[in-house]
């Protein structure tokens, strides 16, 4: 258990603040945004890094995932930024004068904004830009970097397109379809308002504004993977010892006797599909929050009386320990819990979540599953992208009005794993 990475994962974007050069401070602030309000300064992680680190640190915990922002090291297209790769560099010391192993992430959902003029994440130029941002954090932040996750959930956009296509056979928005947050109270006229001032503000085809959340079909899901490739090539040429992998959100589909051709397709789509693009990685980074129970007809919405996160979808903290059996059985590589967490105001609930979970993990890896590592979502109660700041996934609660923070009983909770 020494080595076993415990502690909690954030994002930049969710955290950071002010991160003006990207696509979603674009996304955020025009008139008719489909968010429900801005990141602002979102936690000012930025600036408090150092408080955060250390309190994870002494409740016990040995492990810190979090992103570098693309939009801040390279503002411009081409024009890379020194002071902000000094930035994390000092994340990264902290993280390492702590007893804490860093997990990067290079891109967390959010893009620079020029990248979404230039075709975003819908064209094939995606993967050389990508790529050479990529080398140039392997080179300056050097050996700093032991486990670099290329990309986040980057089957996110195909979820995203099944949920546009339930939503169109029920001819309603399911609450709880995906796993990320979403502005579901927004009528078809502020849409579309929304989508010409973004394409105004990008200056492209309201059509086309391609920022990473939005839904892919295969073809855009190929350069999607193309830029993976892409990237850890560049990695490994400059750090050959750097573990390099990507995330994947993937859903615990549990089929009836009748449900089974629709849950083995669900996880093709969602897992096997991307399996010839991840099978030389170092690791897979796995993500689950729920499960899903498949029918003859498809996803069945959750039982009347199941208990439902502030995110609509199930509270079922036995998902992580199925997935990641299942995900064994054909990923060759180390697998790492990179993401899982419960929205909740109900800490004493999420203790318990992250108890049972953890179970799991245990009862996965003592059958031989190559776990190393349960990072949790997330250290921050943060900005849950479209949802905004109402849903609480932190272990540490934030006053924003005064950036204080307020660990919780989940912190402590989760530190105390490690001599479990
Ligand atoms: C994402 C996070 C998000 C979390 C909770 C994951 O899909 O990686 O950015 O906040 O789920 O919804």
């Amino acid at each position: 258990m020494a080595d076993f990475l415990i502690g909690a994962a954030t994002a930049a974007h969710q955290v950071e603040g002010n991160n003006i050069h990207s696509d979603y401070w674009i996304m955020e602030h025009v008139k008719h945004s489909d968010f429900t309000e801005p990141s602002g300064p979102a936690c000012d992680h930025y600036n408090r890094y150092e408080e955060d680190i250390r309190l994870l640190a002494e409740a016990g915990c040995n492990a810190y995932r979090f992103s570098i922002e693309w939009a801040r090291i390279e503002p411009e297209e081409g024009r890379f930024d020194e002071a902000e790769i000094a930035h994390y560099r000092k994340v990264l010391d902290c993280c390492r004068s702590s007893g804490i192993t860093p997990i990067v992430t290079l891109m967390h959902f959010s893009s620079p904004a020029w990248l979404i003029s230039r075709g975003g994440w819908g064209t094939a130029k995606v993967a050389p830009l990508f790529a050479r941002y990529a080398r140039y954090v392997a080179e300056q932040l050097g050996d700093g970097l032991e486990y670099i996750c290329t990309i986040n959930e980057a089957n996110m956009g195909i979820q995203l397109h099944k949920v546009i296509e339930d939503m169109m056979k029920a001819g309603k928005r399911q609450e709880g379809g995906v796993q990320v947050g979403q502005n579901n109270g927004l009528d078809i006229k502020s849409i579309a308002l929304g989508m010409l001032e973004q394409g105004k503000a990008f200056r492209v085809n309201p059509l086309k504004i391609n920022s990473f959340l939005k839904p892919r079909d295969e073809k855009t899901e190929r350069f999607v993977m193309q830029a993976h490739e892409a990237a850890r090539q560049e990695i490994k040429a400059v750090l050959p010892d750097a573990k390099v992998g990507l995330t994947l959100s993937l859903f615990d589909y549990q089929p009836t006797e009748q449900g089974k051709n629709n849950a083995a397709r669900l996880w093709h789509e969602d897992y096997g599909w991307y399996l010839p693009y991840i099978k030389n990685d170092d690791f897979l980074g796995v993500q689950n929050y729920s499960r899903k129970i498949v029918d003859e007809n498809g996803v069945r919405e959750p039982a009347e009386g199941a208990p439902l996160t502030q995110m609509g979808y199930e509270d079922y903290p036995a998902g992580i320990g199925h997935v990641l059996r299942r995900v064994a059985r054909s990923f060759p590589g180390e697998l790492i819990v990179t993401e899982n967490g419960i929205g909740t105001d109900n800490d004493a609930r999420r203790c318990e979540f992250i108890r049972e979970a953890f179970a799991g993990v245990m009862a996965a890896k003592d059958a031989g599953v190559p776990v190393t590592g349960y990072l949790h979502w997330s250290l921050l109660d943060n900005f849950e992208w479209q949802a905004g700041f109402a849903k609480t996934f932190g272990l540490i609660a934030v006053d924003r009005s005064t950036m204080e923070r307020r660990p919780k009983e989940s912190l402590r909770v989760l530190g105390s794993l490690r001599g479990a």
